[in-house]
């Protein structure tokens, strides 16, 4: 008897406190910002914008699992407005239904990672799909039917085996089926209809499809064998008619390696030929035309091959091959175009690669190559207009006090930066561009190609303005200031305190990040072209965020100095993404010095910071020497030389030597996990825990 009630007891006392139990506080600060940036809306009962208890309190539309939020379902409440930029932190949400509202804009960067249910149909969203969903490897259903979203379709679905149902219809999509949808293989239900969509449907030919719909689209070719007995529905479309056998089944992949047969085939001339052909019957001309054809194709491929070579050689500096974006970014993620090409938007058209400074021209190069394997896509786009909000000069002025000096809270060579806040308390900061006399269609290109940017170690865009010879760009505000003030204008034995060795670690990978994902997901590539630590804002959990993005355009040759620039930059002004691996690799030092890239209070060996310690990074004990006083030793002695291994490769002389950022972030992830391995066996306490926030 007494041994039951005190199972009873401890049974009482175990469920009490799971039930009152608090939220976890990340998720209770998403969904204080997304009420927030919905405009507190009445229908959402018992919500608040700041603090509460969602789990607790019965917040409406959201479901917990013990402390964690795990559905939120706000699907046709009449909501409007944003749903904030914090959703990621929903670490344990796996149902995410906001269906049916006015979200307007595009659909935010930030959600939920561990989604296995997303709905955002009918949401007002333009833009395009956000690459944060091409990294939900558990996303069972997506759907983003009835929105604007317009431009190709990136090729973003490479690691999206569990998704069964994908729903894109009615929406403004346009281009080729992305290569990467072969890679669906759970798909059973596809909604495309109501697209633009172009080309052949092949690459949905050995899908697991049960449901299929493509209707009112562009689409051309034949509907592969594979796919004539599920439920398809297929009119609205230009099906070839001809009586021609379809391509040979199975072979999904044709469209990339008959690059220039397959486009061919839909092109009304060859149509013609091959049926001429038909009623001639086989004759010695047609035996002549067979010849000369092989001849033909023959001359073509030894054409792109001898291209492709001589394109291999002027690309050589930055080895686009393959093999160096495999690590980290595989192949369909390459591909991803955060640039996006809108038909639907008739304002001015110019060449994608355009959008980079002119000036680098082997970039070029690597985008006609990219293009020349896509024959169908057009060279000429029209570029929408950004997917950013446009302020007006007045709204930031009341917000930022007439730009007081109050408000300035930095000073770069592209720019004054000031802290602003809105009449809702929204915190910005604005970038007041230093205007060079340049066009105000310059400037909004420039701003388009910057809102496309969105990954979480960058800055992201909120807005901009361009209005009375005005040229401002809104960013999110970052509390921590920059890495350049945490380590170089705090007092010892305050901020730089928490500047402990895993956290330097943390900064340099979420950097390494940030540049792999403009040198190497982006497409075409974004030099930065000004990586320097007072570029790396910190938040709060002092995450690094790189800023002036896409901003290479302001920079001039002349503003390169202080220390990060490589020789070859000094030397010819030669600027390539090899010079940002460089400047990176100083910003490394910078982390592991303390000390600033060039310092003239110093004596002159020592003035140069890469100069001075460059021959030093292979030789432990003068390592030890040259490490931030400020950690007083606390750091593991292995991490600091692989950490200095890693910098010797990137401040190399020779651009051609130095790494691809995908191998920096290669190495500096191998480095974190052999840290944490060596915590767990050896159980040496290295400053505060806290490694797993490093893991990939
Ligand atoms: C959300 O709620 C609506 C009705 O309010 C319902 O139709 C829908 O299925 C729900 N979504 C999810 C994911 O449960």
């Amino acid at each position: 008897m007494a041994p039951l009630m005190f199972f009873i007891i401890i049974i009482i006392f175990l469920h009490v406190p799971t039930n009152t139990a608090n939220t976890d506080p990340s998720d209770v600060s998403a969904l204080n910002a997304m009420y927030q940036n919905l405009n507190s809306p009445g229908q959402l009962t018992k919500w608040s914008s700041a603090g509460g208890d969602p789990c607790a309190e019965n917040w409406k539309g959201v479901t917990c699992s013990g402390s964690r939020v795990t559905e939120i379902n706000l699907s046709s409440l009449g909501l409007s407005g944003g749903i904030g930029f914090q959703l990621s932190s929903l670490t344990s949400v796996t149902s995410f239904d906001v269906s049916n509202n006015y979200l307007g804009n595009q659909i935010p960067y930030s959600l939920p990672p561990n989604l296995q249910r997303l709905n955002l149909a009918n949401c007002g969203y333009s833009g395009n799909l956000p690459y944060s969903i091409s990294q939900m490897t558990s996303l069972k259903f997506l759907n983003v039917a009835g929105n604007q979203i317009s431009g190709q379709l990136p090729d973003m679905f490479g690691k999206l085996s569990a998704l069964t149902t994908l729903d894109l219809s009615s929406n403004s999509m346009t281009g080729d089926l992305p290569e990467s949808f072969s890679l669906l293989s759970s798909a059973t239900d596809m909604y495309l209809q109501n697209n633009q969509f172009t080309g052949t449907i092949d690459v949905l030919a050995n899908l697991p499809l049960k449901n299929l719909n493509v209707a009112n689209n562009k689409f051309s070719g034949w509907v592969p064998s594979q796919l004539r007995n599920i439920n398809l529905q297929k009119d609205g479309n230009s099906w070839n008619s001809g009586p021609a056998p379809p391509p040979p089944p199975g072979t999904p992949a044709a469209g990339r390696g008959g690059q220039n047969r397959q486009p061919g085939s839909n092109n009304p001339s060859a149509d013609g030929s091959s049926d001429g052909g038909k009623k001639s019957g086989v004759g010695g001309g047609a035996i002549a035309g067979i010849v000369i054809s092989i001849l033909v194709v023959g001359a073509i491929i030894a054409f792109f091959l001898l291209k492709k070579r001589s394109k291999k050689k002027s690309a050589d500096i930055e080895r686009t091959d393959d093999h160096t974006f495999a690590p980290v970014a595989p192949h369909p993620v390459k591909e991803m175009k955060p640039v996006q090409a809108s038909s639907m938007v008739d304002t001015k058209t110019f060449e994608i690669a355009n959008l980079k400074p002119p000036s680098f021209d082997h970039h070029k190069s690597f985008d006609d190559e990219e293009f020349s394997a896509i024959p169908v896509v057009p060279k000429k786009v029209h570029v929408a207009p950004p997917d950013a909000t446009s302020y007006s000069v007045a709204d930031l002025q009341i917000a930022t006090n007439s730009f007081s000096a109050d408000n300035l809270i930095g000073e770069g060579s592209t720019g004054r930066v000031f802290r602003a806040e809105f009449e809702d308390g929204k915190v910005v900061a604005v970038k007041k561009i230093v205007s060079s006399g340049g066009v105000s269609d310059d400037f909004i290109d420039m701003v388009s190609g910057v809102s496309r940017l969105h990954h979480p170690n960058i800055t992201e865009l909120i807005g901009y303005c361009s209005e009375h010879g005005q040229q401002l760009l809104v960013y999110e505000f970052f509390n921590n200031g920059s890495l350049y003030d945490l380590l170089h204008l705090s007092d010892e034995y305050n901020n730089s305190k928490s500047l402990i060795w895993n956290t330097r670690v943390k900064i340099a990978l979420g950097t390494a990040r940030a540049l792999e994902y403009l040198h190497e997901v982006c497409s075409p590539s974004v030099i930065h072209k000004n990586i320097k630590s007072t570029n790396i804002l910190l938040d709060l959990e002092l995450n690094p965020h790189l800023s002036d993005c896409g901003l290479a355009s302001l920079v001039s040759d002349a503003d390169q100095t202080g220390g990060y620039s490589g020789p070859e930059v000094s030397m010819s002004g030669q600027y390539t993404i090899k010079s940002d691996v460089y400047s990176f690799g100083v910003t490394m030092l910078e982390l592991l010095t303390g000390r600033k890239p060039f310092d003239s209070s110093r004596t002159r060996a020592e003035q140069s910071l890469v100069r001075w310690a460059a021959p030093q990074l292979h030789d432990m004990d003068a390592l030890a020497k040259m490490v931030d006083p400020a950690l007083k030793g606390l750091y593991p002695v292995k991490s600091l030389s692989r950490f200095a291994d890693v910098i010797a490769l990137c401040v190399q002389p020779e651009p051609e030597f130095r790494p691809a950022m995908s191998e920096v972030v290669e190495a500096l992830v191998r480095l974190v996990q052999r840290a944490n391995m060596s915590k767990r066996t050896v159980g040496v306490e290295q400053g505060r825990s806290g490694n797993q926030e490093f893991m990939p």
